[in-house]
């Protein structure tokens, strides 16, 4: 059974207020286009396709427009509701029926994941078929994400959402790769302390059982958070930085889409019919005259 995701671009972004009082958070630029690409880049280069984004009932319409089914980059996008934010686990309440017993991937929209071997990990944990996978990355602030503690042969000591002494400086990503029982598992959770139904919970189901596996994203690899207007401010200028140096973009949906074959010269020319004088516009342009060759 194919992978499927679903991507959570819910929450009030209170921490950016004012900026995201009347715009959902996963809208705001990242640069050159809007944050919620960069996770969607992330489940494409997972090779998954069959996307179940949910948001607020206030900003789902914004993301429809957007994105609309998804055919432009080569995905089959559908929508669903979260009324409140009450936790990253209850993706998995709400997703139940698109997930349909599959193996899944929860990715949040306000994470962006950018590295040289990062297809390599993804692709790794997508085809592993039994248990789940999560990641952990080294940070100077493990105590504002859930962390993780392992030992010498990866296995995993204990996993704590926003510990006040952290057992390790392994923070946890925003992207989790669950068998097809994450549904279930989601049901037999109870809300926190600050009545959320927690994704850490989660994955201590897995853990408990012994089947939740833990890769290291290294050095090359970049995860950056969005969450304050410094991070955001930061996010931008980092995706800013490597576009302009290397001339190449990050989180180009039609780039991926059209590299793997997903999208043609046609879609990918009305695409750029779409992006109007946009800088944007005139990389999707350069992508046609260059050979199919994807670094
Ligand atoms: C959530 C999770 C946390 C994870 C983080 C990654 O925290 O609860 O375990 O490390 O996302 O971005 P939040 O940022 O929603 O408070």
């Amino acid at each position: 059974m194919e992978r499927c995701g679903i991507v959570l671009a819910g929450g009030t972004g209170s921490r950016l207020y004012p900026v995201t009082i009347a715009l959902s958070k996963q809208l705001l630029p990242i640069h050159d286009k809007p944050m919620i690409y960069y996770p969607l880049s992330v489940l494409m280069l997972a090779n998954i396709r069959e996307i179940l984004l949910i948001s607020t009932p206030h900003d789902i319409g914004l993301f429809e427009r957007l994105l609309g089914d998804g055919s432009q980059f080569g995905l089959f996008i559908s929508y669903a509701v979260q009324p409140y934010p009450r936790g990253l686990a209850e993706a998995y309440k709400i997703g139940e029926k698109f997930v349909q017993g599959r193996p899944s991937c929860l990715i949040l929209g306000d994470n962006l994941l950018y590295g040289h071997s990062l297809s390599a990990t993804l692709n790794k944990a997508t085809q592993k078929k039994q248990g789940a996978t999560i990641f952990g990355y080294h940070v100077s602030n493990p105590s504002a994400y859930g962390v993780v503690e392992f030992d010498r042969s990866m296995r995993v000591i204990s996993i704590e959402e926003k510990p006040l002494k952290p057992k390790s400086s392994y923070a946890i990503p925003g992207i989790y790769f669950y068998d097809g029982r994450a549904p279930s598992f989601a049901h037999q959770l109870k809300p926190s302390a600050r009545g959320e139904l927690e994704i850490t919970d989660l994955n201590k189901k897995y853990w408990e059982e012994g089947s939740l596996d833990v890769e290291l994203l290294g050095r090359g690899i970049a995860w950056l958070d969005t969450g304050t207007h410094d991070l955001l401010y930061d996010a931008s200028l980092f995706v800013k930085t490597i576009e302009q140096r290397q001339g190449l973009k990050i989180g180009c949906l039609e780039e991926i889409a059209y590299h793997k074959g997903w999208i043609g010269e046609e879609q990918l020319q009305s695409q750029i019919k779409k992006m109007g004088n946009s800088s944007y516009a005139n990389y999707l342009r350069h992508l046609l005259e260059t050979p199919r060759t994807f670094v």
